[in-house]
């Protein structure tokens, strides 16, 4: 999708000469308006001052030029949109970042249009603005909750300094299938993991107090089931049962909800043949009824005039009024609501009252978030300089790079790596990447600006590195087009790498995808390693079997060769701004990995969806001949479990005891021991069964973990207690219910946890 480059150029031009026209004057609606009591009143007393259409305004909101980060529309020029601008009828802008620019489209909403409402300024600030930090998806390997939330904080204080008051994250979607690329963008495969998670990043965004201007209002998405996308396919159709929803999608939305988010943002995919803009039941009933969310929601990108092409609306008109019906409040890039809403409340197609509600949610957010106080209280030049890429925020990226590594093999040792006195050659040409360790959102991050593996191990001068790239990893992408073409089956470069392995004392080869190769839209049907990547590793591996693979990816990768033929094994994701720093401090054990997968590698593509916590079946195990739930060319289980991850030193549990307090509460303990030699931290998890219920439970569900950190020798009692909220279920009407009868509780290092106790409520 090329960018409009003369539209932006006109719309540039617009914004200049009306910023050299006007100062910074007061706006037309200023006062103290941000006192929690207050705004109910406040919002009711704009509203009554408002035109349909100005009201209908507050409903759009539209894109600047510089960022597509979807379809471009056909309609609505830059032209037009300043005209809308300046009549009051935008109440949000996406993807204009940068004090200058962010100064340009308030100064037309607040100084030129009647009631002066200022707009709220969103952004798709996913897991960093400039300093990037791992991808989410790494992120959540760390299990490390106070460091996701300080991450999410970072990103939100960045990105405010940039004029941002709104961003586009946390994505909550429970993913299971790695050929989806958007697995990259939320906590994996476990909707307590992805709740806990889910709830730390909405803290960290928003903090305490919204109104400060380092903190943002935070959006739930996608509402919901777009992880489960048929087929890994983007886009696709989803088809889940009630109790899988129930249990599995909606409780990290629900956790944002608890968590107090601002805002939801719903979702491409239909849910039971509704596509979700258009649900009434997950937007109205589930979300603004059951849970009584407050704030609004709005529509993913163009999601409004996508269901025409789903089969629900036979035109856009129709769209727009389905959409505003099952609760959408706000359109993104539709373009819909602006043109046809206020025409379908005279008909008397949409309530007005519909309109009033949607309108009192984004307003009430914009009063939060200070705005109406000082709507360029995010246009801060001198902040702007001061704040972005400070070094406190790389220390902050660095630490949760570092923990979100994950050690999947490491025999014989070979793990730390000597600091001296070594010949390394560094293979591939990830290696030297700047680039794809900032992933896939990444939109504000400078190109190139990752440390790379190679620059990170070069800090350690002791050893003797050699580096040869081997063979680019695949076919190229960038952010927005579909490929670059780039030559991916040379193998021109592969003797240099085969002779730099063969004096070498360790090979470390960096293989994986690159940034864009996961991500919205970057669906893949296969799972190895791209390109000729995975002959490169087989031609090194014939000269020099000493070889530690690190791999850069976003989603769970196909790794059965590799397992079986490794001494060495890193999952090291895309680790964001300070990449390269974090591998070679693990790769050199002055950091002592502790990550854990937050989803199950699969042993062959034809497993996924694969995941821990799946149904018994009535035929779990092998009785003698065909008939029992199995392939017959794999195993079932996967290669690596969820939870699973190694540390340079061991752990022992033992000791696991459970007492049932009452027929609401168990507590259960176990003794942790560091029976290495090194200090390491341990994720202790806690998984349950409950063994019959009026709906089939899974066969295992964590609910419960710590993150434990001991020294050599040292042994610790890990307490859990487990209450209605852990035992419990939402059955298939939605309730939530706790069932008497035999639960197995499970401790340790993952979901394969063995150590277990019965007991009975
Ligand atoms: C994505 C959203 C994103 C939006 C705005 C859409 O294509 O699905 O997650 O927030 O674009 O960039």
């Amino acid at each position: 999708m090329k960018k409009p480059f003369l539209i932006v150029i006109l719309f540039s031009v617009l914004f200049t000469a009306v910023s050299c026209i006007k100062s910074d004057s007061t706006p037309s609606l200023s006062s103290s308006l941000t006192s929690v009591q207050g705004i109910e009143k406040k919002v009711n007393e704009l509203l009554d001052r408002m035109t349909l259409e100005e009201k209908v305004g507050q409903m759009n909101q539209y894109v600047g030029f510089w960022d597509l980060t979807g379809p471009a529309p056909d309609s609505g020029d830059a032209a037009e949109k300043y005209e809308h601008l300046r009549n009051g009828y935008v109440g949000s802008m996406l993807n204009v970042r940068g004090v200058e620019n962010v100064r340009g489209v308030q100064k037309i909403a607040v100084e030129e249009s009647r009631l002066g409402i200022p707009l709220i300024i969103g952004f798709d600030v996913i897991h960093g603005y400039e300093t990037i930090s791992p991808i989410p998806l790494a992120e959540s390997a760390s299990w490390d909750l106070e460091a996701i939330r300080k991450s999410s904080e970072v990103a939100a204080e960045e990105a405010a300094a940039a004029g941002i008051n709104w961003t586009f994250a946390p994505m909550v979607d429970i993913t299971r299938d790695a050929r989806w690329g958007r697995v990259m963008e939320g906590a994996g495969e476990d909707p307590y993991l992805g709740s806990k998670i889910a709830k730390a990043r909405v803290l960290g965004f928003q903090g305490t107090d919204l109104s400060q201007h380092t903190t943002i209002a935070a959006c739930a998405k996608h509402f919901a089931g777009y992880g489960f996308s048929e087929s890994g396919r983007e886009y696709n159709t989803v088809d889940v049962g009630t109790s899988t929803l129930n249990n599995m999608i909606f409780p990290p939305f629900q956790a944002t909800v608890d968590a107090g988010v601002r805002t939801f943002m719903n979702a491409f995919n239909v849910l039971n043949g509704i596509p979700a803009t258009g649900n009434k039941y997950l937007q109205r009933d589930v979300l603004k009824g059951k849970w009584a969310f407050d704030g609004f929601v709005v529509t993913d990108w163009g999601s409004i005039d996508e269901m025409t092409s789903h089969g629900l609306a036979k035109d856009g008109k129709e769209a727009a009024m389905i959409a505003a019906n099952a609760g959408s409040d706000m359109d993104m890039e539709s373009h819909l609501y602006v043109k046809e809403l206020a025409g379908l409340v005279r008909e008397g197609k949409v309530k007005e009252s519909f309109i009033d509600d949607a309108v009192k949610r984004i307003l009430k957010v914009k009063f939060e978030l200070g705005l109406f106080e000082d709507p360029y209280k995010y246009c801060d030049e001198v902040r702007e300089k001061e704040v972005i890429g400070q070094q406190a925020f790389h220390e902050a990226a660095l630490d949760l790079a570092k923990k979100s590594i994950v050690l999947l093999k490491n025999d014989n040792q070979l793990l730390p790596l000597k600091k001296q006195g070594q010949k390394i050659a560094l293979i591939g040409a990830l290696a030297a990447d700047k680039n794809s360790p900032l992933g896939n959102w990444r939109i504000a991050a400078k190109d190139h600006s990752a440390v790379s593996v190679l620059e990170g191990m070069q800090a350690y001068k002791e050893n003797k590195l050699t580096y040869a790239k081997g063979a680019d990893v695949s076919i190229g992408y960038t952010a927005f087009t579909a490929q670059v073409q780039i030559n991916t089956s040379d193998k021109s470069e592969f003797p240099q790498a085969i002779e730099a392995a063969k004096s070498a004392d360790v090979v470390v080869m960096v293989l994986g995808e690159i940034g864009y190769q996961s991500g919205e839209g970057r669906s893949r049907t296969k799972l190895g390693l791209p390109g000729v990547q995975q002959e490169l590793l087989e031609a090194v591996y014939k000269v020099n079997k000493n070889i530690v693979l690190v791999l850069n990816n976003g989603r769970p990768l196909v790794l059965n060769w590799h397992h079986e033929n490794l001494p060495a094994i890193v999952e090291a994701w895309q680790l964001g701004t300070q990449s390269g720093n974090a591998i070679a401090q693990v790769l050199y054990g002055d950091y002592n990995p502790s990550g854990k997968l937050p989803m199950s590698f699969p042993r062959a593509v034809g497993q996924v969806p694969i995941y821990y916590n799946y149904k018994n079946t009535g035929r779990p195990t092998g009785a003698p001949g065909v008939f029992w739930s199995h392939y017959e060319d794999e195993e079932n289980s996967p290669l690596y479990p969820f939870g699973y991850g190694l540390s340079y030193t061991s752990f022992e549990y033992s000791n696991l005891k459970t007492s049932v307090v009452s027929e609401k509460e168990v507590q259960v303990s176990v003794t942790l021991k560091n029976s290495g030699k090194q200090t390491g931290k341990e994720v202790v998890q806690l998984y349950i069964r409950d063994h019959f219920a009026s709906v089939t439970r899974p066969v295992r569900e964590l609910k419960g973990f710590e993150l434990v950190s001991l020294v050599p020798n040292e042994s610790q009692e890990i307490s859990f207690t487990l209450t209605e909220k852990e035992l419990g279920f939402y059955d298939n009407n939605g309730n939530f219910i706790l069932e008497s009868g035999d639960f197995s509780i499970f401790v340790g290092g993952d979901s394969n946890a063995n150590l277990q106790s019965t007991i009975t409520l």
